[in-house]
């Protein structure tokens, strides 16, 4: 973070809030079922406690949580979710023992070299949200590579969380629009929430819908904190490298289910 200019240009809806989703002929029996919503953030949890159960390194519980991402992106494909992110690396993540950065680094440099080619040919686009100047060239050049290898993907977009900070993004754009005060590019008159928005990393993308968290732990862990602002939270047991299409189902499930109001009146 901290390279970006100015609010982005060309943004859509990425600030307006969410409308009720309408339904459309559904799965199965022809029956109305709502449809997918538009933005579905994951996070990732559970890889540790995976592997310490089968008295493995946690290493290995990083690596089936890989597979897991591959089952949750055909799974979000499936279903005709437009964006899905995934939050894989959190800027509290650098906390973690050398060694295991050191896994999840590699890890990740394996996933965005070797399996970008798979995903682009599903019609998936790569975009790739925090603070990437802390991870090594390398990383960061394979990460550049996805984005511009994928960008004219319209399918799925995939966001990545990369060392990514809800409070971190805040920050930076906070900055960004001081400085932009400071230059005279922006009276302070005219900022609003939408405009805030167009300073943050995801300034072209729309608020996340659903959000869906593994492994028991009910807390959003600094994961999208002002594009959370309405979304719906589901929390499962599952940990994440058990994560299959049965628990993104269930999940989309259980947004069906829910009413949104967005601080409006319960409809009766
Ligand atoms: C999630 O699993 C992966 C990352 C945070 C990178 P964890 O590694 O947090 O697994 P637990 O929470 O220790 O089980
Ligand atoms: C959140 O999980 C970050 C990711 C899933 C990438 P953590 O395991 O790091 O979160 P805490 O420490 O339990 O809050
Ligand atoms: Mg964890």
């Amino acid at each position: 973070m901290g390279s970006v200019p100015g609010p982005a240009a060309g943004t859509t809806d990425a600030q307006t809030p969410p409308t009720p989703p309408p339904t459309v002929a559904g799965r199965g029996n022809g029956g109305a079922v709502p449809a997918p919503p538009g933005h579905v953030a994951l996070i990732m949890d559970g890889n540790g406690r995976w592997a310490m159960a089968r008295g493995l390194p946690r290493a290995a519980g990083h690596n089936a949580g890989a597979e897991a991402v591959r089952r949750c992106v055909q799974a979000a494909i499936k279903r005709g979710v437009r964006y899905l992110t995934l939050y894989a690396f959190s800027s509290e993540n650098w906390r973690r023992t050398p060694d295991e950065v050191a896994d999840l680094t590699s890890l990740l440099r394996y996933y965005l070299r070797h399996k970008v080619a798979e995903l682009s040919r599903e019609g998936v686009r790569i975009r790739i949200i925090g603070d990437l100047s802390r991870f090594d060239v390398e990383v960061r050049a394979e990460a550049k590579r996805a984005e511009d290898a994928t960008a004219a993907n319209r399918r799925l977009t995939l966001v990545l969380a990369l060392s990514y900070g809800g409070r971190a993004d805040i920050m930076q754009a906070a900055k960004h629009v001081a400085l932009a005060v400071r230059d005279g590019t922006l009276d302070p008159d005219r900022l609003d929430e939408a405009l805030f928005g167009r300073f943050l990393l995801t300034a072209d993308l729309p608020d996340p819908d659903l959000i869906i968290r593994t492994s028991g732990e009910c807390r959003l862990s600094n994961f999208l904190l002002w594009q959370s602002a309405y979304a719906e939270l589901v929390f499962l047991d599952t940990l994440w490298p058990d994560f299959n299409e049965q628990h993104f189902d269930a999940a989309l499930d259980m947004f069906a289910r829910r009413e949104r109001r967005f601080g409006a009146r319960p409809t009766l």
